[in-house]
């Protein structure tokens, strides 16, 4: 990625005329025609104080919510989730102030090719291909080994203090949700911690500037996570540009303030036999207003070969995925467009 395709850099030119490389086939367009403004069409919100304090009939109340959540949209909001809000002001002003450093500055972390660590444009492998209106910076955090330390930067001063304890506490809010989770399908709370070994996590910061023409772009490709679970704070003031895709329908994501999105990734797809879904989202841009998006992925140890569980699959669900790893998945994931849930297929076991 030099200057060229740089939306940052883009958008200062301030030209009205959107590079080809931009510009989506017609059908990939976004449009919001299709958007119901019914109120069907907002994503559930979940208590988590409830989940963690409340009383026995709002506990389960909760849970059932949750089970509905991942079987019908694979996405939620959680609200009272427990996390210092002012933690959450911290990371979204250290990520915008990476995002406004000069080009220079963010090209000493550059993201190498088929790979997702560094700032750039990641899952870009052929010069024909479509590119997002977003820039990206994306860090491996646990285990260690993951980490690039080369690619935390320096500026600004915090950056890397702050994401530590940020990450800390949604690594911590993915082990609780799990365990909630796997309550909701009936099974030891304990499940998914006792499978994933020590699990991997690694954030994404994405930054969309303004677009003079949103109707011809798209912030990102619709795709699904390949993770477990993933963690997105939206940032405020921004504008409305997460999209998920149901009833083959693009609903918008309407951020509440201090509230984080989940959603459910490929694995736990796998793991409950399609019964929670990994539903696939997108991203859109806006004519004045810019957008921060950070987000967290948190996934199984890549040795650990997992499948889906025994106790999930039956008669009337036969087994709809093999047994592989996540570093694996994770392989198959990153040296691939995203291209919806294309890399599903991977798992998949074939029936004719
Ligand atoms: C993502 O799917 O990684 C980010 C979507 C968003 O910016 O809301
Ligand atoms: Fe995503």
């Amino acid at each position: 990625v030099g200057h060229i395709n740089d939306v940052q850099e883009l958008r200062k030119a301030k030209s009205m005329v959107i590079p080809q490389r931009f510009v989506r086939d017609m059908a990939e367009r976004p449009t919001l025609a299709r958007v119901p403004k019914s109120s069907s069409y907002n994503i559930p919100v979940i208590d988590f104080s409830k989940l963690l304090k409340g009383s026995k009939d709002e506990f389960h109340s909760e849970i059932s919510k949750l089970s509905t959540s991942c079987e019908e949209w694979g996405f939620f909001q959680v609200i009272n989730h427990g996390i210092d809000l002012g933690l959450l002001e911290s990371i979204e002003k250290v990520a915008m102030d990476f995002f406004m450093l000069p080009l220079e500055e963010k090209q000493k972390y550059p993201m190498a090719p088929g790979t997702v660590q560094g700032y750039g444009q990641a899952f870009v492998f052929s010069e024909d291909q479509k590119l997002d209106w977003c820039n990206m910076f994306a860090l491996g955090i646990e285990p260690h080994f993951i980490r690039n330390p080369k690619l935390w930067p320096t500026k600004p001063a915090n950056f890397s203090e702050i994401l530590e304890e940020y990450s800390r506490e949604t690594r911590e809010l993915c082990q609780k949700l799990l365990k909630f989770i796997a309550t909701s399908l009936g099974l030891n709370q304990d499940t998914f911690e006792e499978m994933f070994g020590v699990a991997v996590q690694a954030a994404r910061m994405n930054y969309y500037p303004p677009c003079p023409r949103p109707d011809l772009v798209l912030g990102l490709s619709p795709h699904s996570d390949g993770s477990a679970l993933t963690v997105l704070q939206q940032g405020k003031g921004n504008s409305v540009g997460l999209q998920i895709l149901k009833d083959n329908t693009w609903v918008p994501v309407q951020p509440i303030p201090n509230a984080l999105v989940i959603n459910i990734g490929d694995t736990i797809e796998v793991l409950t036999n399609g019964q929670y879904k990994s539903v696939e989202h997108r991203a859109v841009t806006d004519k004045e207003k810019d957008r921060l998006s950070i987000v967290t992925f948190y996934a199984p140890s890549y040795e650990i070969e997992l499948g889906p569980m025994p106790e999930l699959v039956n008669e009337n669900n036969p087994c709809k995925y093999r047994r592989y790893n996540h570093g694996e998945y994770s392989k198959q994931y990153v040296s691939n467009k995203l291209q919806g849930k294309k890399t599903l297929d991977f798992a998949k076991i074939q029936t004719n």
